[in-house]
Formats: C-alpha cells, structure tokens, sequence
C-alpha cells in the first residue's frame, strides 16, 4: 500500500522527537496547529494564470522587492497561523524528523520519512506550490511565481546577493550560514564537508560535470533519479535518487553555519526550512525534475507504479485549509499552473 500522512487533526506529535536535536538553535516541536477539521482532497483551482519562476539571479529590483515583501508578511504572521514562515518550516521538520508515524496507513509503529526514498521530489514540489500559493496570496499578487537559486549555472553558483544584502533588516537574511561560503565563493556541488579550494573557474567546471553525471549519466531511469520504493510498512529507507543524494545534499551541507550545534539552518532537515534559501534551493531542486524530463530517453519518466502514484500528504493551502495530495497529481506543471523560465544548461554537454 502507498505511504498515506496522517490527518492534521490528530497525527502529528513530538514526543517522537528525535532528543539529539533538543540544543538546536530551533525548536524541536515541529507539529504544525493542529487542524479544527479533517482535510479534504485537494481540488486545483480553475482560475488563475500561469506563475513564472524565474532564476533569483535576473529577477529585476521590483521582483526581488516583491518577494521580499511577500517574506515579510509571511515572518509576520502570527504562530498559531499555518501559514507563518515558522509553520511553513515546522511542517518541512514534521515531514523529515520523526513526528507523523505510518498510522493512516496501518503502521503506527512506523515513522513517516519523506527524504531517501521516491517521495522527495513530488513531497518537496507540493510544499512549494502551497508555500508559492501563501506568499502570492500575501501581497495580493496571484501571478507571484517562487524564484529559484540557478546553482547549475555559472552565473548563479554563489548565494544570490539578494539574500544577503541589507542584513537583519532583509527578510531573506539569515544569519546561520556558513560565512567562510557567502559570496564570492563559488558553490561545490559535490561537498563533503571539506574545503577543495579550486580556483572558481575550475570549481565551476567540477559542478558542470557533477550536474551531468547526476542528471544524465547516472539517471537514466526512475529508480536512480527519483529514488528508490518506499512503501507502507516500511522503515525508512536508504535508496536516495542522484540528485538527493548529491547537488541537493551538498547545497543543504554547504551553508550550513558549522558554528551552531547541528549545522543550522540548511545543514539539518529539522531547521532547513527556517532559511528562506531553502526554498529557492529547493525551486531549483524541482526544475531538475522537469528538465531531466526534457532530456528524453525511454526511462526519463515518473515511476509506474501505483504506490508511488497515490502516496499522499496533508498541507495547508493558502486558504487556512487542510488538504490531501496525491503524488500523481503533481506530475503535470499544467496543472500545479507555474513554469519555469529557461535558463541555459552547460552541463548537458559536460564532460565535453
Ligand atoms: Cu526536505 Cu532539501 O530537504
């Protein structure tokens, strides 16, 4: 049987909570509000345009100053809210650090892990179409599209300037990143938690050539991209698609502040979502998913197979309403109603 969530009224709770985490910087507590009433399947609106998401790097002054605005709004508001930047975060540690168990599936005694397995991308992609959602909602702008952090692209391999400039006053700021890698440092997409120091232009070619083995050579068919079967009754498992395992981990790793007790805020699954570059990170993480798509190939598809189609989650849509979503609904961007913008893609001829 599919991995299905538990329900927001009654699933979640702490008390599973990994106790390592207790010195974090974070709360341990990631259960969300719980809900006053049983979630609903979710229906996809049938007005509303096209959102477009586009590299962080070019976005103009005035889209920047709108994102930024929509953040504020969201650090706004209050905590007993979902839709608070705090809640949008408990719900990414609730998914990730122990606190749903496989009970809506038969399982109680079993955790409900959303990492290392082919649930990463459609779980991540859902979050971040609710968390687009909130913040368009926020500043009454329901074309808002999420921007992504272009790091598979050499003009956008460092943190974008914009989430850094200003300091505490940018709502896009955080101050648990590692400043040995702000800028100029040019990101290492294959970082082990050990300086290469490459000249960037070599650095650069290293992550060209990651991106193509994680996107083309080693992934040619669903298991090695998206991961391997997780299903109900199991025990978290460890068969972690290539770019999970690789570019995607090593960015979490890489501004992570090796000065707090557990790499905080993107080096640890339970405090990742309290830097707002974890979903700008994760935005790119997504477009992976539809340009290894777009490179063709018989097995460059969604898995087959009806336990990876009809796992599903519970959020909170941007209405305050809890909701359940399907992996298989997630599959068409048609439908989710964002897109991408281009943005060129040198690894898909690296190694030359
Ligand atoms: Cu849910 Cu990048 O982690």
């Amino acid at each position: 049987n599919p991995i299905k969530a538990p329900s927001f009224v009654l699933g979640c709770t702490d008390s599973l909570w990994n106790m390592d985490f207790e010195s974090g910087v974070r709360t341990g507590a990631c259960c969300p509000p719980a809900a006053k009433e049983l979630e609903m399947d979710y229906k996809f609106p049938t007005t509303g345009e096209t959102r477009i998401r586009q590299p962080v790097h070019r976005a103009s002054p005035e889209y920047i100053q709108k994102f930024k605005d929509a953040m504020q709004k969201m650090k706004a508001l209050p905590d007993d809210d979902p839709c608070s930047f705090k809640n949008q975060a408990k719900v990414h540690c609730a998914y990730c650090n122990n606190s749903y168990t496989q009970m809506a599936s038969g399982y109680p005694e079993k955790v409900l892990q959303v990492h290392y397995s082919w649930l990463f991308f459609p779980f991540h992609r859902w979050s971040l179409y609710f968390f687009e959602r909130i913040l368009g909602d926020l500043i009454e702008d329901k074309t808002f599209g999420l921007p992504y952090w272009n790091w598979d692209n050499p003009a956008g391999m460092e943190i974008p300037a914009v989430f850094e400039d200003e300091g505490r006053s940018n709502p896009l700021y955080n101050s648990y990143r590692n400043v040995n890698h702000l800028r100029p440092a040019v990101i290492d997409l294959d970082y082990q938690m050990k300086e290469r120091n490459l000249s960037p232009l070599d650095q650069v070619q290293v992550n060209l050539c990651i991106m193509n083995r994680q996107m083309k050579r080693n992934a040619s068919d669903p298991t090695s991209f998206f991961g391997g079967e997780y299903v109900a009754g199991d025990n978290p498992i460890s068969s972690v698609g290539s770019i999970e395992a690789g570019c995607h981990t090593a960015v979490h790793r890489w501004v992570g502040d090796p000065r707090t007790p557990n790499d905080e805020d993107l080096g640890n699954f339970y405090s990742a979502a309290y830097d707002p570059l974890f979903y700008v990170h994760h935005a790119n993480v997504d477009r992976m998913w539809t340009l290894w798509k777009g490179l063709g190939g018989e097995g460059r598809k969604e898995p087959n197979d009806k336990n990876w189609e009809e796992a599903s989650y519970v959020f909170y849509d941007e209405n305050r309403k809890p909701v359940r979503v399907y992996n298989k609904h997630c599959v068409n961007l048609e439908d989710l109603k964002y897109e991408y913008e281009d943005s060129e893609t040198p690894w898909k001829s690296n190694p030359p």
